[in-house]
């Protein structure tokens, strides 16, 4: 199949290709998404196909208002109305059990859906110009990292889907915090995301945290979960800052006959880095905000270099930190020095 790239001035394109029940991927605030009609069963199949998503695996909805939520969750507890009211448009997918013509696929046989207003507009208007809700993981090859500009899209999916509208580059960087209010009596968050559990709890008081299997034979909440998620060609590593520290862990690596690439503040590269190391700097180390943005694109930088093993750098947990390492830890599969 031919990828056609589509600019923010010729959105009717993408609008035409949606409701003709093909796939297309465009920008939102937290990462590109890859978008189908969610009320279409073929359509939607076409997502998990392109992607190489494991099919227990279920998608949000993408809808343009607080109204359109209310067509497709059978309930909106009072809690989930706050959270709209408070933080959409924006990074905050809310699990509600489902009603309406939501094709079978999109959630893959639950009784709940992921619902989520996304705060971009060229997402908005294609929702509103469709006149459907857009069914949308985020746009990468399953198991990789999540795109943040359509180049990355390109490399995974080019041949793969119908489209892809260009943005430029994705705001928030990370995706959305998933929180599940399908039993409004336990809130959970399943996922740590753009929105930090603190402002979540701002609003609704206290809320569980559940991002994990507790044993192997739990079936987990969000499907999502067990995957293997956020990889790069090259195993990652945390360094951690109790552990055995950048310069020993460098000459370690390098001893077994790595590249060393250097995934951390500028700070830490500036006193690490040496001319047999790669680096991609995540901005200032008192600035979550910035590495969060960058961790999906510095993930994808090394595939280009000679890198041959990954070293990155924690940040602290607190706000949006919280999803940053949990991204994090995920790429490096939990290994840690
Ligand atoms: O920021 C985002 O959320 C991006 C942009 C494109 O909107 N989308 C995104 O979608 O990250 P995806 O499919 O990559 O991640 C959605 C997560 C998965 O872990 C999935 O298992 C979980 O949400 N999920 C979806 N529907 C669910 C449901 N009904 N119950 C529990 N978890 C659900
Ligand atoms: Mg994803």
């Amino acid at each position: 199949m031919e990828t056609i790239w589509i600019k923010e001035e010729e959105l009717e394109k993408a609008t035409q290709l949606l409701l003709e029940g093909e796939v297309v991927t465009f920008p939102t605030e937290t990462v590109y998404g890859l978008g189908a009609d969610a009320t279409n069963e073929e359509a939607v199949k076409k997502i998990y196909k392109a992607k190489g998503r494991p099919a227990d695996n279920p998608l949000i909805i993408h809808v343009s208002s607080i109204e359109q939520a209310y067509e497709y969750a059978e309930e909106i507890p009072k809690a989930a109305q706050k959270i709209m009211e408070a933080f959409w448009p924006g990074p905050c997918t809310i699990v509600l059990k489902k009603k309406g013509p939501i094709a079978q696929t999109v959630t893959a046989g639950l009784g709940t859906v992921g619902i989520r207003m996304p705060n971009h507009p060229i997402a908005l208007q294609l929702i509103k110009d469709t006149g459907k809700p857009l069914a949308a993981p985020s746009a990468n090859s399953s198991g990789k990292p999540s795109p943040t500009s359509a180049q990355h899209v390109y490399r995974d999916l080019n041949g793969k889907i119908a489209g892809i509208v260009e943005g430029g580059e994705t705001g928030v960087g990370l995706e959305s915090t998933v929180l599940d209010l399908s039993n409004p009596k336990s809130p959970t968050i399943l996922r740590p995301g753009g929105i930090s559990r603190n402002e979540i709890e701002a609003i609704i008081g206290p809320v569980k945290f559940n991002t994990g299997l507790t044993n192997q034979s739990d079936t987990p909440v969000a499907p999502g979960m067990k995957y293997t998620h956020y990889s790069p060609t090259e195993p990652v590593i945390i360094i951690s800052e109790k552990g055995i520290g950048w310069e020993k862990a460098i000459k370690k690596y390098q001893l077994d006959g790595e590249v060393v690439g250097i995934l951390a503040s500028q700070e830490t590269i500036k006193q690490f880095g040496t001319k047999e190391t790669v680096s991609f700097s995540l901005g200032e180390k008192s600035d979550v905000v910035l590495a969060s943005k960058r961790l999906f694109k510095g993930l994808r930088f090394f595939e280009e270099t000679e890198a041959t093993v990954i070293l990155a750098e924690p940040f602290n947990k607190s706000g949006i930190g919280e999803a940053y390492m949990n991204r994090l830890e995920k790429a490096a599969a939990y290994s840690v020095i």
